[in-house]
């Protein structure tokens, strides 16, 4: 069997995390959030006072201090997990809040943030053997991908999973405002200039609003065993 690249791409809240992750474990390749990526560079903003108080942002000073901005990932020893630091600290929980989550879209819509992580997330790519999840990773960052996933699910039903998530983490969250959130990011998502969320012409449609979790795993590793002995 090759080493192949697997890009999982669709819309927030789709569980595409969850299943690349368990996608990597089960196979033995690297998992990469590219996500979690735009969300360091997001909270660094919010600790740096880069956003305006209209929430516009200091895009001078990002451009400037974006070298300052390391992100890596490392694999907790406990878990197994893949965790996201940002300049040598751990931010895997901080990132996934709901202050980052309202303010990361527009900071995914900067072209030069957007190049900036493409190159890193190029860069990670080189050896193969890795699976990453974003929104452009099949038409932008890896287009010649051997396998390609475009992810999608109901807004309900991605609501509802972001709520029992964060439920679930101890923290007050309003169903609502999380399919607003939900919402708002696809538009900004889907309509931003520079990588617009979009399905690749070769990636494989995945609705999984009804499936289990049992039966999208098997149906991945399925199409990963395809993919790679192609
Ligand atoms: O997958 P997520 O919800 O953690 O992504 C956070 C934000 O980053 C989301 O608004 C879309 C954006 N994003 C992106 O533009 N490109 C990627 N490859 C990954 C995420």
């Amino acid at each position: 069997m090759k080493k192949i690249i697997i890009a999982i791409d669709g819309f927030s809240s789709c569980g595409k995390s969850t299943m690349a992750k368990d996608l990597a474990k089960a196979i033995g390749y690297i998992y990469i959030d590219s996500g979690a990526m735009y969300r360091a560079v997001t909270l660094y903003c919010i600790e740096h006072h880069l956003f305006e108080a209209d929430g516009k942002i200091k895009e001078d000073i990002l451009k400037h201090e974006l070298q300052n901005i390391r992100i890596q990932f490392q694999t907790d020893p406990e878990s197994k997990r893949s965790v996201t630091y940002l300049n040598g600290t751990n931010v895997e929980e901080r990132i996934r809040m709901l202050d980052v989550s309202s303010l990361v879209s527009p900071i995914a819509a900067l072209g030069f943030v957007r190049e900036a992580l493409v190159r890193q997330q190029q860069e990670m790519g080189k050896r193969k053997g890795i699976v990453m999840d974003g929104r452009d990773i099949g038409t932008t960052v890896f287009p010649n991908a051997e396998l390609k996933i475009f992810v999608t699910a109901s807004p309900e039903i991605r609501a509802k999973r972001r709520f029992d998530e964060l439920k679930a983490k101890g923290q007050t969250v309003n169903l609502e405002e999380i399919k607003q959130n939900i919402e708002q990011r696809d538009h900004i998502d889907q309509t931003r200039t520079v990588s617009p969320l979009q399905r690749a012409n070769d990636a494989i449609l995945l609705d999984n609003s009804h499936l289990t979790i049992e039966e999208q795993r098997n149906w991945l590793i399925k199409q990963y065993q395809k993919a790679a002995n192609a």
